[in-house]
């Protein structure tokens, strides 16, 4: 069997067999907070350009809505415009039982985004909670607390499938994987969905795949279009209608520490996040 029809399997697998029970809850709980987890163990894929403007498109769409950084390297503390230097606290910190969850949320420049933002201190979790028996429920208990204050919780996972991914997973109602249109974006898709199967069979049984994005798309090349046509011929609906292009402003924002929206409005980039934040905010 090929790559393809065994990622076709899984997506039977994973999209359907809700049961009523299922739905309800579901049904209840996208009244209250959607929690989003957007992951992918390969690197550069567009996880971070994701969580950070899909997060500003929620709340620009008045939807109160939090950032989780659950990657070291914090490319989505930084891109979002918080100095990491001046920081008392982080994920880390809330996550070790060291800090309260109202003392690591911070504010961001836009009303109604809100950050709780990493550090390179968060590599020790997973050192630290390895020997610990809830160790991939640790995030979910945090976020717990929160009740109802937001409509949207993104989290923007790792390039792995570590126990910060796992958490990220567990905690999560949805995972959104972005897909970069380039040849090898389906290589380790497998491997992805399959540790999706393994923890909504052990961690997590109400995870859903929110969908697939693509990323990176480029118009003028062949390529991006057969990847789309692949993708689209194995996962079907699961494939977002809307397509992020590839967009030199989307790879310029982060060093200014701005969305897309507040660095350049008007320009493709920007454009697809916002239709994006709308297509998701249509399918509920
Ligand atoms: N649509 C896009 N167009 C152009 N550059 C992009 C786009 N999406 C991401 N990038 C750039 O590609 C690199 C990897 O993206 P990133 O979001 O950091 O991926 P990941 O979090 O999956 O590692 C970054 O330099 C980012 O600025
Ligand atoms: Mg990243």
């Amino acid at each position: 069997m090929g790559t393809l029809e065994i990622l076709s399997g899984y997506r039977n697998d994973l999209s359907y067999g809700c049961s009523f029970q299922t739905e309800k809850f579901m049904l209840e709980h996208a009244i209250m907070t959607q929690i989003i987890c957007i992951a992918n163990q390969k690197g550069g894929v567009g996880k971070t350009t994701t969580a950070i403007n899909l997060a500003a498109a929620f709340a620009l769409s008045n939807q109160k809505t939090l950032l989780v950084d659950c990657d070291p390297q914090a490319n989505a503390t930084t891109g979002i415009g918080i100095n990491k230097a001046t920081l008392e606290t982080t994920l880390y910190h809330g996550m070790i039982g060291a800090a309260p969850l109202s003392s690591i949320i911070v504010n961001s420049d836009i009303d109604g985004l809100k950050v709780i933002p990493s550090r390179v201190e968060l590599t020790g979790f997973e050192v630290e909670m390895m020997a610990s028996p809830s160790r991939e429920k640790i995030l979910k208990k945090l976020l717990y607390e929160l009740d109802d204050s937001f409509e949207y919780i993104l989290i923007d996972c790792p390039p792995s499938l570590s126990l910060l991914t796992l958490n990220a997973m567990t905690a999560a109602d949805f995972i959104l994987i972005p897909l970069q249109s380039e040849f090898y974006a389906l290589e380790g898709l497998g491997q992805l969905l399959q540790t999706i199967k393994r923890i909504k069979e052990n961690l997590n049984p109400n995870l859903k795949i929110s969908g697939i994005l693509l990323t990176m798309f480029d118009r003028r090349t062949n390529l991006s279009f057969q990847v789309a046509e692949n993708a689209e011929k194995y996962f079907k609906d699961l494939i977002f209608k809307t397509k992020i292009p590839r967009n030199v402003r989307l790879s310029e924002a982060p060093s200014f520490g701005k969305p897309i929206i507040l660095y350049d409005r008007s320009s493709a980039g920007a454009k697809s996040y916002l239709e994006l934040a709308e297509e998701m905010l249509n399918a509920g």
